[in-house]
């Protein structure tokens, strides 16, 4: 009995403990340069002036981009058929800008709040 309240209280404390340093980072950018940098580097030919996606040519980006370290390693090596970003060609400044574009751009209204989808 006293051992399940002991074991309890300690599983309590474990829920409320801060999750240590494992969350993935989000730098510090300015959106607003981010967005003409998505436009002026070609992003947006590809992926959508909002990143919205392109169809074949580029996934969708935004709402809720990837965590900037698989962002940061898509522009430097990328998966498969985008070209590479080189640190000469896109600084990390830029990148970290970028980054701070796409997670500026709100999420759509849902579905059901769209009254034309709801008839
Ligand atoms: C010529 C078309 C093209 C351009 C230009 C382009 N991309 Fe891409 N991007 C792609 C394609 C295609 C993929 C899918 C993976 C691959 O082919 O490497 C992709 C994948 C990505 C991904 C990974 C998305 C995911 O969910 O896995 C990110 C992030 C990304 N691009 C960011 C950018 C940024 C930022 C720029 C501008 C600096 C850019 N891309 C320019 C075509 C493009």
């Amino acid at each position: 009995m006293m051992k399940e309240s002991v074991a309890l209280a300690m599983l309590a404390l474990a829920a409320a403990a801060p999750i240590p340093a494992q969350q993935p980072s989000i730098p510090a950018g300015d959106p607003h340069k981010g967005r003409r940098d998505f436009q002026e580097n070609g992003c947006y030919a590809c992926h959508g002036t909002v990143g919205h996606g392109g169809g074949w040519q580029g996934p969708k980006l935004a709402p809720d981009p990837l965590p900037y370290e698989a962002f940061l390693a898509q522009l430097r090596e990328p998966a498969r058929a985008m070209p590479a970003y080189s640190r000469e060609v896109l600084s990390d400044a830029d990148a970290k800008d970028i980054y701070a574009y796409l997670r500026s751009i709100p999420r759509g209204k849902a579905a059901a709040q769209i009254g034309i989808l709801n008839r």
